[in-house]
């Protein structure tokens, strides 16, 4: 097994490890660590020849857990999902491609336990374009001045479902999906569990309220935080190559996919979450 950075401020590839193996109790200690150290990490030539052989392999990182909605779910499977460019909202008979995660956010951040981490596993990928980008948000809040961290450390937002400021749709909701996943009140500064390092959350996707403010200030620190997240130093965009398993920590990162490439062409994955805590007011 060998580690080398990616190519940029954050992340590493590992290379020489087999997930279809189940991994001893001390690899996966090792691999733990350089994921919660690193934020995104990416195993490069994985090949499964079935779904389960995915899912077992992402049992060697975590705990499996489905997603809210039901809709892309790969047949079969509860906690797999297709990603395609090539899906439309089958709900609501909209033909146009869904842009599925074409904004920055961090998964599922409206439960009181989001997911941990998100795995992605390349099966067809174009050669150019079709990223998936990430923001560092260990980097973003060290970088903040000392005001702005005192103004927003033991605060909280609310995470909507679909916040009224989102920049674009999400699938509609069944009834009973709707119930479970109504919104919460989430730190706006965030420690991390296994790190103890002060971490941004946000989601441009779902806050919808920063506690104590009224609307305006709410959305204007808001603003204000999610410009300061855009700059390149807290940014990595991860270039796929099939067979790439990718997993990065929804508790310290944004992310996006990028929709820059010929829509003809396939960009097909499944897709994994990993159970999680509730997040922890850093103080
Ligand atoms: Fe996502």
């Amino acid at each position: 097994m060998e580690k080398k950075p990616l190519d940029g401020p954050f992340g590493v590839e590992i290379s020489g490890l087999n997930l279809t193996q189940k991994l001893d109790a001390a690899t996966r200690a090792h691999v733990n660590s350089a994921f919660v150290d690193n934020v995104v990490l990416c195993f490069r030539g994985q090949s499964f020849k079935t779904p389960d052989e995915f899912l077992h392999a992402v049992e060697n990182l975590g705990r499996p857990m489905p997603p809210v909605t039901a809709t892309y779910r790969l047949p079969g499977y509860e906690a797999i999902e297709e990603l395609t460019n090539q899906a439309t909202d089958k709900r609501t008979g909209d033909d146009l491609p869904l842009k599925r995660g074409g904004s920055w956010h961090t998964d599922h951040s409206n439960l009181a336990c989001p997911p941990k981490a998100t795995v992605l596993y390349a099966i067809e990928v174009p050669e150019l374009g079709g990223n998936t980008e990430f923001t560092n948000l260990y980097l973003a809040y060290d970088a903040l001045d000392d005001n702005t961290k005192q103004r927003i450390r033991g605060r909280r937002a609310f995470h909507a479902y679909l916040s009224r400021r989102a920049p674009r749709k999400l699938l509609t909701r069944t009834k009973a999906e709707e119930e479970g996943s109504s919104g919460c009140w989430q730190p706006l500064v965030r420690e991390h569990p296994e790190t103890g390092r002060a971490a941004l959350y946000l989601n441009p996707m779902r806050c919808d309220a920063v506690e104590g403010l009224d609307e305006a200030e709410g959305d204007a620190l808001l603003d204000t935080l999610y410009a300061h997240c855009e700059q390149p130093q807290f940014q990595y965009s991860h270039r796929w190559r099939p067979g790439d398993v990718l997993i990065w920590d929804n508790r310290c990162a944004l992310h996006q996919a990028t929709f820059d490439f010929d829509r003809h062409k396939l960009r097909y994955l499944h897709r994994i979450m990993l159970r999680g805590d509730a997040p922890r007011l850093a103080i």
